[in-house]
């Protein structure tokens, strides 16, 4: 594994201080290097992908026909909750650090993060919690199963899972805090000299607010769930009608939380889109500066719509309204975002290597993610479609074929960078294929048979969901064995292949590409080399 971000053949000069580091387990254990860090939280956002997508496999299997045939209704309730809460916090949150802690520095030319050891905390905290997650499934009365949501008053009632749970989630919160006081440091203090803020590449740009983002919402959920702890434990009635409190308060202070969430999940996919779509078509950036706005105002306004997930419990007509007029309104700078990446493409010279592959199929599902989320935030069809698999087909199109794919890009965009070496081409190409076509199978069928009335979260349905289901089950079965071969793709490049030039695209333009592959190891002590 040491081989990962160490100068491989015609580098050694770049760490000639190899002998003054602990090496073996300790070495990835003691850590304070931005790109080791990097490294370990893709891994670990990785391996969560793999534990969550088992947990989709189960889903999926007992969703393969109607009646019970492979679970019981409760434990299906567990692999839905865990589901959510693995891939969310187990796997795209800590996937976009990962690039974040590689990147940023390169793209600042900042030695390394602000707070090298803070940074090895805020990683080394993630473990443990997802451990407690697992751990959970094991305890007298399961894992929380009251969906990723947590809604009370069912999980006031649940047993000591959900309080390993509300442990866990503290634990990812504090190390998403931590992050983002790193990422918002070493972007504000450590850039180097002419690299002005509205010089960075986008990539930085949508870090930076979605740290911002992060800060001011992490709270909120822990806020959230401490009162949800205080209920089940200490005598309280937040969320207890029947002490005076109100189980919907819970839905306003989580979606508070829980819509920003959503932008913290994409606009780092959007950064890393922004860096690989110029690239591929030998053209700077469309509207760089009304990209950065575009972004600023999406954060901004997402802490202004969280009730387009409450629309039905009952609240005042004139705040529906606003709610959902507030949500019609993110289209906006959206839709310059989308229109800014098809016009840098507008004449380009355009080449398909995998991650303009993935960042194309990313344009393409991320956009019908992006209206049918528009749908539902039309009150009317909301109402009618709330609680349906419409709602579950609407964002995995924005998490899966949005961030997900963003990140696949993301991946073999900079893998020369990161190892050294080029990728296998062609296996990048069917890792695309394969995730692009079965992708839609599994996710496609949902939206027909959330708009026939299927509500989500339940283990059986009727005969008439039972086509639609199958398809999408095999859909579901062919997605996740098709990650075996970005898994082989990885490792493979990892640990050989064509040497990659310090700039493998021709036409890359972001600071990173002026620094030899890979990059330098320890860039604390050896500060980047421009050349
Ligand atoms: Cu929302």
């Amino acid at each position: 594994m040491s081989s990962i971000t160490q100068p491989i053949g015609g580098h050694e000069h770049a760490h000639d201080d190899h002998a003054h580091h602990p090496t073996g387990i300790m070495r990835w254990v003691t850590t304070t290097n931005h790109k080791d860090i990097g490294t370990l939280y893709l891994w670990f956002s990785f391996t969560m992908f793999i534990v969550g997508g088992c947990m989709a496999f189960v889903i999926r299997a007992e969703l393969f026909e109607p009646g019970l045939q492979i679970v019981t209704p409760e434990f299906f309730n567990e692999m839905t909750t865990l589901h959510g809460l693995i891939m969310i916090f187990g796997a795209l949150m800590p996937g976009a650090v990962g690039f974040a802690n590689w990147m940023i520095p390169m793209q600042i030319g900042a030695p390394d993060m602000a707070f090298a050891r803070m940074n090895n905390w805020s990683f080394w905290l993630l473990p443990p919690a997802a451990l407690m997650l697992l751990i959970s499934l094991f305890v007298p009365g399961g894992a929380a199963g009251g969906g990723w949501t947590l809604y009370p008053p069912l999980t006031i009632e649940q047993g000591m899972g959900m309080d390993l749970t509300i442990f866990a989630i503290h634990i990812m919160g504090a190390s998403s805090i931590m992050g983002s006081i790193n990422i918002i440091t070493t972007i504000l203090n450590l850039r180097a000299p002419g690299m002005t803020l509205m010089k960075m590449p986008l990539f930085c740009w949508t870090w930076l607010i979605t740290a911002y983002l992060l800060i001011a919402v992490m709270p909120v959920l822990a806020g959230a769930v401490t009162m949800l702890l205080t209920d089940r434990h200490f005598g309280t009635s937040f969320f207890n009608a029947a002490g005076g409190g109100d189980p919907i308060l819970f839905q306003h202070v989580f979606w508070f939380f829980g819509h920003p969430e959503v932008y913290i999940i994409i606009l780092p996919a959007f950064g890393i889109i922004s860096e690989i779509i110029p690239t591929f078509s030998r053209k700077p950036l469309f509207g760089y500066a009304s990209m950065v706005y575009a972004v600023a105002a999406i954060a901004i306004l997402s802490f202004m719509v969280w009730a387009h997930h409450m629309f039905t419990t009952g609240l005042p007509t004139a705040g529906i309204l606003f709610y959902m007029y507030a949500t019609m309104l993110i289209a906006v700078p959206t839709g310059v975002k989308v229109f800014n990446w098809l016009a840098t493409m507008w004449k380009g010279s355009i080449s398909l290597e995998a991650p303009m592959m993935f960042a194309l199929g990313f344009l393409f599902l991320f956009v019908i993610g992006g209206f049918t989320g528009l749908v539902l935030g039309i009150v009317p069809l909301d109402v009618a479609l709330h609680d349906t698999y419409y709602v579950v087909a609407h964002f995995h199109y924005v998490m899966v074929a949005g961030t997900l794919f963003a990140f696949f890009g993301g991946v073999y965009y900079w893998l020369p960078k990161w190892t050294g070496h080029m990728y296998d081409e062609s296996l990048a190409k069917w890792h695309f294929w394969l995730s692009f076509i079965l992708f839609n199978v599994t996710f496609f069928p949902m939206h027909f048979l959330g708009l026939a009335g299927m509500p989500r979260r339940v283990p059986d349905y009727p005969q008439q969901f039972a086509d639609w289901n199958m398809v999408s089950s095999i859909g579901a079965f062919g997605f996740g064995l098709s990650q075996l071969v970005f898994l082989y793709a990885v490792i493979k490049c990892i640990r050989g292949g064509k040497p990659a030039p310090a700039k493998p695209w021709d036409g890359a333009t972001s600071l990173e590409w002026t620094l030899p592959s890979p990059a330098p190891y320890h860039s604390f002590e050896t500060p980047p080399v421009v050349r």
